[in-house]
């Protein structure tokens, strides 16, 4: 009944093709031409148009990038609020024998330990369980003899 198409087609059925005389005032034929050509195009072309999918590129970052732009604000040496300093093993030993999943746990949920507030994962909420892992697998590298 009424279909989006037809009031340009009712338009353009009403522009006789004698309305603009070629002779008389071609400029002005060649305007309304011109003019009509977008509409026509666009009526054509619907508005279906399909969006292409966006690629999420895997921005991950390595332990030591998440160390360097998170961690790094309390664990810098000599270590900010308590915090066990990168490389100081004497800080580090008795984390460590606590067993890796432990200090994991900690970091991804945040603990209060004997010499100050760990906040979770470092108040950087946004990063991945994933990257969280790595620094702390990261720091602990930092004081195991390899
Ligand atoms: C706002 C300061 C702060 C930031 C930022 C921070 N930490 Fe900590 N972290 C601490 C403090 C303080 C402790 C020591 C808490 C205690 O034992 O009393 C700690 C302890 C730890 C421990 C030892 C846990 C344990 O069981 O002994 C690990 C592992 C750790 N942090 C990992 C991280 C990682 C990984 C990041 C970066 C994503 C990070 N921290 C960022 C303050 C911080």
């Amino acid at each position: 009944m009424f279909a989006p198409q037809q009031p340009s087609f009712a338009i353009a059925n009403f522009i006789p093709a004698n309305f603009i005389p070629a002779n008389f005032m071609p400029i002005l034929g060649m305007l309304v031409c011109v003019a009509f050509t977008p509409i026509t195009l666009a009526a054509s072309e619907g508005s279906g148009a399909p969006v292409s999918s966006v690629e999420t590129e895997s921005t991950a970052m390595t332990g030591e990038e998440v160390y360097n732009n998170v961690c790094i604000a309390c664990h810098y040496p000599p270590g900010v609020g308590g915090a066990p300093a990168l490389g100081d093993a004497e800080a580090w030993a008795p984390r460590i024998a606590q067993g890796i999943e432990i200090l994991v746990y900690h970091a991804l949920n945040g603990f209060t330990g004997s010499t100050g507030v760990m906040p979770k994962k470092g108040e950087r909420l946004d990063i991945s369980d994933e990257e969280i892992i790595k620094a702390v697998e990261y720091m602990v590298g930092q004081v195991q003899d390899e």
